[in-house]
């Protein structure tokens, strides 16, 4: 008895570090003031609008007087939305573009109010009123600056500037398989508080239990020692736990629940209340770990049936952020026999999130750590550590969230596996009851017919990614019926990324590239061999729809676009598509679910 309480000390104690940025948790469940809509916007190409004061939005005051810009005679662009795909001279534009938006606020007594972006791709620099509330660097996580002081009872002014220009120090780097969509691509919004409120809470399973629940809860601009209740009505459970001088408080307590899995995605409506402050979530509970190669659900091996899927919105194109748009995406991965998604390659909308949640999706959520970056810089680690803390930040109540992702395809290099490692520590710290992964791509050729995974960022993960490109990038599909995979470690394998290019309605010999048949071919004998590979745990192949991208520029057949997807960008299933669906239905057979 003694042990297994200090056990669970332990285990509370590891879970409960404080909220890791000044996030605030779950706006979808507060009051709150939508900003969104058309702001008028000025394309700054070189970046003259800050030493012009555009942030001041001045007006000529006579006629003799001389400003260089105005925002009311300037275009508008929506937001949310990349500028990209809504005016043709923007498709390929990388810069500075000042956004304004007026808007009337009515103060009211005793209530804060913060001003939150779920996202601006790259840098953002925000001011209200003219007056400077904070910068924000990466182009796929949340942040939020408190407006409470600078915002008036009436007319307001909000001014942002964001910077898509690619850096050789940024997360990502100058290169990069995906479009460089820039702008205000996620919802806007005024967050109405009261004076101390609940900034972040955590109510999840404790780490390796099925029927007791840990967490903490953080407050904000609590004087002194504050009481907190959470209830989870359905399961019965009232409990409260008064905050410390820092405003946070640790529980745990017993709890009997349902427990949330792909087929049964259970969700449980819990509230957190403390003072004058309330907040409602709905949160899945489960239990996810690794066992020697297996991964776990609920202690029970889990297969995990995924593709991979860049956060690109069907049909209209460009970024994706909508309710409509996860839907659609994500119901395609349903649609395909799946219970996992890779989530590609930056933190995806919340719309996404909790829709994996609802529907029953397990989620790999990954920070854009892709390919080669600089390294040995000290900025981009602290940048790519404050990606990760606000991904956690976002989605730590999220059951879906299964793996945290801290790079793709990166370079297998002393100063990268340092940085790596770096990452590795970072996600374990905030959150013990996730897994690490990344996706691998260097293997070692050990035979003509044999490769082996022995990238030594293997040591640090809970599970290995797998990018392999047989049939597509070397040799050729049916070299994939004599491959023999090898894994230096005894740990999950993900086949994270593997597929090829074909346009929808391309026909011809299955060994034409480019064709759907030749990609169909590809994709059956990678099947039959993905399932040879030792310690297989899942699969997520590359890519569930067709995304634009800068890379990719063979006229008549790419034009810009990615064509691994297995559905193309207007919908249209491509042969792979079936033969894929076919192969996780009969997965699912054999798993008799
Ligand atoms: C890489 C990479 C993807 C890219 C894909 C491709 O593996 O991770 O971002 O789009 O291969 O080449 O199509």
């Amino acid at each position: 008895m003694k042990n297994c309480l200090l056990v669970l000390l332990l285990a509370t104690c590891a879970q409960a570090a404080t909220s890791p940025s000044s996030l605030i948790a779950n706006v979808p469940g507060r009051t709150t003031v939508s900003l969104n809509g058309a702001w008028h916007a000025i394309v700054d190409p070189y970046d003259n609008g800050g030493g012009s004061g555009f942030f001041r939005d001045e007006k000529p005051r006579s006629n003799s007087d001389r400003i260089e810009y105005s925002f009311d005679l300037s275009p508008v662009l929506n937001v949310p939305g990349d500028w990209n795909t809504q005016r043709e001279q923007l498709m390929f534009y990388e810069g500075p573009v000042w956004y304004r938006r007026q808007f009337i606020y009515h103060k009211r007594p005793n209530t804060r109010v913060f001003v939150y972006f779920g996202a601006a791709n790259y840098t953002s620099t925000v001011y209200l009123n003219g007056e400077k509330l904070g910068d924000h660097e990466g182009g796929f996580t949340a942040f939020n600056f408190e407006a409470t002081s600078t915002l008036r009872d009436g007319d307001n002014f909000l001014v942002v500037e964001v910077n898509n220009t690619r850096r050789a120090d940024g997360v990502p780097a100058l290169r990069t398989d995906w479009w460089n969509y820039g702008g205000i691509t996620r919802d806007v919004t005024l967050i109405e508080l009261p004076a101390a409120f609940i900034q972040d809470y955590w109510v999840q399973l404790a780490h390796g239990s099925q029927n007791e629940v840990a967490g903490w809860v953080q407050l904000d601009g609590a004087q002194s020692a504050q009481q907190v209740t959470i209830e989870i009505p359905e399961a019965h459970i009232r409990e409260s736990v008064t905050t410390d001088a820092a405003g946070q408080a640790n529980f745990h307590f017993p709890a009997r629940l349902d427990l949330w899995s792909p087929e049964h995605p259970k969700l449980y409506d819990v509230t957190v209340s403390s003072g004058s402050d309330i907040v409602h979530d709905q949160i899945g509970f489960r239990t996810i770990q690794v066992q020697g190669a297996n991964i776990l659900l609920n202690g029970k091996p889990v297969f995990l049936r995924g593709v991979s899927m860049h956060e690109e919105a069907p049909f209209r194109e460009g970024r994706a952020f909508s309710p409509e748009d996860a839907q659609t995406l994500l119901g395609w991965v349903k649609e395909l026999g799946c219970n996992f998604v890779r989530l590609a390659h930056y933190p995806h909308n919340e719309n996404e999130i909790r829709l994996a949640d609802r529907i029953g999706l397990l989620v790999w959520s990954e920070i854009p750590v892709y390919w080669d970056i600089d390294w040995q810089n000290a900025a981009t680690l602290a940048n790519a550590q404050a990606q990760l803390r606000d991904e956690f930040a976002r989605d730590h109540n999220r059951a879906a969230v299964i793996l945290w992702s801290i790079a793709n395809e990166t370079p297998v290099k002393p100063e990268r596996v340092q940085f790596l490692k770096q990452l590795a520590q970072e996600a374990r710290e905030l959150d013990s009851t996730r897994l690490v992964t990344s996706a691998m791509d260097r293997v070692d050729q050990t035979s003509v017919d044999v490769r082996t995974l022995s990238d030594p960022l293997g040591e640090v993960l809970d599970v290995l990614g797998l990018n392999e490109y047989l049939g597509w990038y070397w040799g050729r599909p049916e070299d994939a019926d004599r491959m023999q995979w090898k894994s230096a470690w005894n740990k999950p394998i993900i086949v994270s990324e593997f597929g090829g290019g074909a346009p929808f309605g391309l026909h011809g010999d299955a060994d034409q590239r480019w064709t759907e048949e030749y990609q169909d071919r590809l994709f059956q004998h990678q099947l039959g061999m993905i399932q040879r590979i030792p310690n297989l745990a899942g699969m997520a192949p590359w890519v569930l729809m067709d995304f634009r991208s800068p890379a990719r520029m063979l006229p008549g057949i790419q034009d810009y676009h990615n064509r691994k997807g297995l559905i193309s960008n207007r919908g249209q299933r491509k042969l792979a598509f079936y033969t894929l669906q076919k192969f996780y239905k009969k997965k699912m057979m054999e798993a008799g679910k």
